[in-house]
């Protein structure tokens, strides 16, 4: 697809596309309200450990325009783990998501490590992590819905995150051809293999949908990986497959990029994201470490009034 034909280009004005059905009504006011929302998605913390209402309705109101926010502590020294964890009890997720990786407490710390447990995923690495939405392998029962990232240390460069709402997606799909979005929904779409490690299986085979609805919140499981997946057999799969690689590769301006400093986080609905290679500190107590929970629930805050 010529940058000419691009999803992005046909949207460059929303309001000469006029629709009188559903989805041009909610596309056209999702798209003006997330542009809104990503030009100042960052929410000052003064106590993680206790969230004021003003704080809470600030990080509710952008989860509402745009699936994430972003935040800043003020006092990045004094933000411990705990302090990480009475944060996301604040905003309702109580229980992590115990994957692999994950210490006790349900936290993955993402740093560079080598051992032998660690060393066959991305995300201990310094490598660029390309698009993915977090637990796209997991079984429908253990779908990730919501996640928080929350920087310690930074890397000495590099390693800048990028993020896009999911649902600004599926609309730039389903506005390029909306069959495009009916193959990714069907249940059958994108199989991940089981992992297996010394002929143990540590995950079984997932097959499902890349786009799903459950009780009217939209949600979406997708890996830009092109090793080790399997998309239906379909040539609407293979074509919506291309346009949204397309869409991620052209949507700069839709795009929030963040290079998260000692303090700073984002919390969000599994949105999109991926993450740039970086560089670490020769110093060993200064390189890269970001807390991350993963979870079932979604924020419970996302009602509070505005
Ligand atoms: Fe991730």
């Amino acid at each position: 697809m010529s940058p000419a034909e691009s999803p992005i280009n046909a949207l460059a004005d929303p309001l000469t596309h006029p629709g009188d059905t559903r989805f041009d009504r909610w596309w056209h006011e999702r798209l003006v309200a997330y542009r809104t929302a990503i030009t100042d998605l960052m929410v000052k913390i003064d106590d993680p450990h206790q969230l004021s209402r003003t704080e809470q309705q600030a990080l509710a109101k952008r989860m509402r325009n745009s699936n994430m926010a972003l935040y800043r502590c003020r006092h990045p020294a004094r933000v411990d783990r705990a302090a990480v964890q009475a944060l996301a009890l604040q905003l309702g997720l109580c229980e992590p998501d115990h994957n692999l990786c994950a210490a006790d407490d349900g936290f993955s710390e993402l740093e560079v490590k080598d051992d032998a447990s660690h060393r066959r995923y991305i995300p201990y690495s310094n490598l660029q992590l390309n698009w993915h939405t977090d637990g796209y392998y997991h079984a429908p029962e253990r779908t990730i819905r919501s996640m928080l990232l929350h920087c310690v240390r930074p890397a000495l460069r590099g390693g800048a995150l990028e993020a896009i709402d999911y649902e600004i997606v599926f609309g730039l799909l389903h506005q390029c051809d909306p069959r495009y979005t009916d193959a990714l929904s069907q249940p059958d779409t994108l199989a991940i293999p089981a992992n297996q490690a010394a002929g143990a299986i540590i995950r079984g085979l997932c097959i499902g949908p890349v786009f799903f609805h459950e009780g009217g919140v939209l949600r979406m499981r997708y890996t830009a990986r092109r090793r080790n997946i399997i998309w239906k057999n379909d040539p609407v799969v293979h074509e919506a497959v291309a346009a949204l690689e397309t869409i991620l590769a052209s949507s700069a301006e839709l795009v929030v990029r963040r290079r998260l400093a000692a303090g700073e986080g984002m919390v969000c609905n599994n949105v999109l994201h991926r993450r740039d290679a970086f560089t670490d500190s020769p110093e060993r107590h200064r390189t890269r470490l970001i807390y991350r929970g993963r979870y079932t629930q979604a924020p419970t805050f996302q009602s509070a009034p505005s």
